[in-house]
């Protein structure tokens, strides 16, 4: 039997399962290994020599399992460290990064541009900023809101938007933190505007550099699956013959791989076959 393609999903903690959650819905027939480093989080303040030896032992993680491709599902370890890894890795490192274009080709004029404080000071960030044409961008680093995120998911703590953002007045906000991606909803009912993130775009450009034999798994140009095609999957429910596999290796001791594994299937609803590895490498 044909062995199924392999994806590493990295994060720091619970934020890359929305990414994930895209790659779900694109198409069946792919296994996942999820890792959250929530042993070193929150990345955003964390120097970047630190961030990219544990997005490097991360990788070397699913390098032993034989992926096929990885994708840094944390816009700050993209930030810091996504072209040093693409250098280090045999397979493609798919980055996530801060939807600014997303902003704006919808129009907006004034977008808050919400990042980790990592994130804010990285060249890579400011040189996206700076290729911007059009839409005057504020960039605002929440301190902790990221951890709060993490903490609300798992812990169950009451999250409190209004003590993590800015009050003012935007027609866009752009989430360029995985984890916030998490509570867009909440977001765009606080500043009662559109919120813009990467998960998409980042979860379709990993399956089209994830296939084998050079096919991509989901392309540009191949968004055929079956009668579907990919853009109509993400409006309507789509059966795949072939079920997608996840599974959630073991991290540090503070994190509790079962309590992700729920959070997920509760959270995001989408079908796929849960395989629980007893064992895992414990990272
Ligand atoms: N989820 C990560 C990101 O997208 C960062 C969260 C953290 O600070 O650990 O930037």
């Amino acid at each position: 039997m044909e062995r199924m393609p392999c994806i590493g999903v990295f994060d720091s903690g619970a934020g890359g399962l929305g990414v994930l959650s895209a790659c779900l819905k694109l198409r069946g027939g792919v296994r996942y290994y999820y890792l959250a480093d929530i042993a070193h989080a929150p990345y955003g303040s964390r120097t970047e020599r630190e961030i990219a030896s544990y997005v490097r032992e991360g990788l070397e993680i699913f390098k032993d399992l034989g992926a096929d491709a990885a994708v840094l599902a944390c816009n700050t370890a993209t930030a810091v460290c996504v072209e040093e890894m693409r250098r280090a890795f045999p397979f493609p490192v798919v980055g996530t990064e801060p939807a600014v274009r997303l902003a704006e080709r919808a129009g907006c004029q004034q977008a808050l541009v919400l990042v980790t404080p990592r994130t804010a000071r990285c060249a890579r960030f400011r040189a996206l900023l700076d290729r911007g044409r059009g839409c005057a961008f504020t960039v605002f680093s929440p301190p902790r809101l990221a951890s709060a995120i993490e903490a609300s998911l798992t812990e169950g703590s009451r999250l409190r938007l209004a003590e993590h953002l800015p009050r003012g007045q935007f027609d866009g906000v752009v989430l360029g933190c995985t984890h916030y991606t998490l509570v867009g909803e909440e977001i765009a009912a606080f500043y009662a505007a559109p919120v813009f993130d990467g998960n998409l775009g980042t979860a379709r450009r990993l399956l089209s550099l994830a296939g084998r034999d050079g096919r991509p798994l989901v392309g540009i140009s191949d968004h055929r699956m079956g009668d579907l095609t990919t853009n109509k999957c993400f409006t309507q429910s789509c059966e795949y013959k072939t079920k997608n596999e996840v599974i959630f290796l073991n991290s540090s001791k503070k994190y509790n791989k079962l309590q992700y594994e729920q959070m997920f299937s509760t959270r995001f609803g989408v079908e796929f076959r849960q395989i629980f590895t007893g064992g895992g490498k414990v990272f």
